[in-house]
């Protein structure tokens, strides 16, 4: 008899309970929710469980406190943390930056207690600052770098192509195109490599637009910290799932993950968010698609916001080639 895959959920606040949800409604595997608050993951799982006769997925959904029913997971997305919060007396928001020290020995801890339960897994950090933590769950779990990825390029796309779309008046499916380089200010979206059903965008917008587009996409966590106080989770769950779903169905799919480079795009010993195939075996490829100049120099600056964090931790290398 096969057995169902297992899915592990550290973390079971808002992108976490969220990316649960979906993981059971689109029957990806049995799933396991962890979190240091008593009684939160083991409220959402069974809530989460009641709702199975009425959705119809047959899972087995559990919530603990401990790392034992980890044990021999497929998948282990760790989204424990410190989320950006709005300060209710300066209206200042916690930059990512702020976040690294305090995220650091959560998801160092929280990597340890994984790693040691399910030495195959394959790991998605969530957690914030995200390139930083994919350098913490390495070296922590020592985990060959296939098996370690980020989630950002899949969130920081969905919303570049989301404004497109609503720009345009056309279907989101119709939008294709990335955005590379880190989780944040210095994101890199590619507009000379989007299209809409293959029209070049830049046939189909004037500049400025694509432009206005740009800056609301990197600012694009932000912009619902704005509105909301806290940060948002729809968006960054479902994008979580598109990549456990790619791993546990071995899909193949082509999506921008940070990644480890060895080399790739001029970079060595940094996680940055590159195109990969994510299948069984987690990054299965890395993509190395040709950038013009201008691109390049927005790598570039998005890879050193990326030093600059790495460098505040015991272990990034983060030198380029
Ligand atoms: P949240 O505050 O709703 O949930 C975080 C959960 O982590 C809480 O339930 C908390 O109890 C738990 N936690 C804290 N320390 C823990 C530990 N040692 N072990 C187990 N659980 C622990 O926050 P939210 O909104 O779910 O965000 C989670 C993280 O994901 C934050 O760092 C946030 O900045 C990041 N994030 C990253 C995105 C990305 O694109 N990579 C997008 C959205 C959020
Ligand atoms: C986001 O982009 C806060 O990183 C988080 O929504």
């Amino acid at each position: 008899m096969s057995r169902r895959n297992k899915i592990t959920i550290v973390g079971a606040g808002n992108v976490g309970a969220t990316a649960a949800h979906w993981a059971a409604q689109k029957h990806l595997g049995d799933i396991v929710l962890v979190d240091i608050a008593q009684g939160v993951p083991q409220g959402k799982a069974l809530d989460l469980a009641e709702a199975s006769p009425v959705m119809g997925f047959d899972l087995k959904i559990v919530g603990t406190n401990g790392y034992d029913e980890t044990a021999d997971s497929d998948v282990v997305v760790i989204t424990a943390g410190v989320p950006r919060k709005k300060d209710p007396v300066t209206g200042k928001f916690t930059s990512r930056d702020e976040l690294v020290e305090i995220n650091r020995k959560i998801v160092g801890g929280v990597t340890r207690e994984i790693a040691s339960r399910s030495p195959n897994a394959v790991l998605i950090c969530v957690s914030n600052p995200l390139d930083a933590m994919c350098h913490v769950m390495h070296a922590e779990s020592g985990f060959p770098k296939e098996r370690v990825i980020g989630m950002a390029g899949v969130l920081d796309t969905a919303r570049y192509k989301y404004f497109l779309s609503e720009a345009l008046n056309v279907s989101v499916d119709d939008i294709h195109g990335m955005v590379l380089g880190g989780h944040g200010d210095t994101m890199v979206p590619l507009p000379s490599h989007t299209s809409v059903a293959g029209i070049p965008l830049t046939e189909l917008l004037p500049q400025d637009k694509i432009d206005a587009i740009i800056q609301r996409t990197r600012g694009g966590g932000g912009e619902i910290v704005g509105l909301l106080g806290y940060s948002g989770y729809y968006a960054p769950a479902a994008a979580t799932v598109a990549m456990v779903e790619s791993i546990v169905r071995d899909r193949k799919r082509v999506l921008p993950c940070a990644a480890l480079l060895g080399g790739e795009y001029g970079y060595k010993d940094l996680f940055i968010g590159v195109p990969c195939v994510l299948g069984k075996g987690g990054v299965e490829k890395i993509i190395e698609m040709k950038l013009g100049d201008k691109e390049k120099g927005m790598l570039e600056v998005s890879a050193n916001a990326v030093r600059e964090l790495v460098a505040l931790l015991p272990y990034g290398k983060g030198q380029a080639t």
